[in-house]
C-alpha cells in the first residue's frame, strides 16, 4: 500500500483529531482512505457510469391515495430491486425501503419516477459502490 503524506495546518489538525475520536477511528490513516472512498463513491455516482452499485431507498407516503404507480414502479424494476420492505407508521403515513442493486443512471431513474409519484412525501436514499 503506498504511503502519502499531508500538510495541514495546527487548528485544522486538531479539529480532525476531535471528529476522529468522536466518531470512533482507531487511526487517522484509516479515517482518512474512509474520506477518500466516500469522495470517489460521490463522484461515480455524479457521473451515472458505474455499473455496480448499491443504494437503500427511503420513501414515506401518504397511504390514502392510489398505490398502484408505486406497485407497478416496483414490478418494473423488480432485476434491481432486491429487498422491499412496507412500515405502517401511523394513521396516515407509510414507509417503504428498497434496497437495489444495479447501474447508477437506473437507480437515480427510480428515485426519479418515486418523486413523481402522487403522495410521495419524502424520498431519501444512500448510495455507495459494490466495491470500495
Ligand atoms: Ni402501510
Amino acid at each position: 500500500m503506498p504511503i502519502i503524506s499531508l500538510s495541514i495546518n495546527d487548528s485544522l489538525l486538531e479539529k480532525l483529531d476531535n471528529v476522529l475520536k468522536y466518531k470512533g477511528y482507531s487511526s487517522r490513516s484509516e479515517a482518512l482512505r474512509d474520506f477518500i472512498r466516500d469522495i470517489v463513491v460521490e463522484a461515480e455516482w455524479a457521473k451515472g457510469t458505474s455499473e455496480e452499485t448499491i443504494a437503500v431507498i427511503l420513501v414515506i407516503y401518504d397511504k390514502s391515495v392510489h398505490r398502484e404507480p408505486l406497485f407497478s414502479l416496483e414490478h418494473n424494476y423488480d432485476d434491481i430491486i432486491h429487498t422491499l420492505m412496507h412500515m405502517h407508521l401511523d394513521q396516515v403515513n407509510c414507509l417503504e425501503v428498497f434496497v437495489v442493486k444495479g447501474a447508477s443512471m437506473r437507480i437515480m431513474e427510480i428515485i426519479q419516477k418515486i418523486n413523481q409519484i402522487k403522495g410521495v412525501k419524502q424520498v431519501k436514499y444512500v448510495s455507495t459502490l459494490a466495491e470500495v
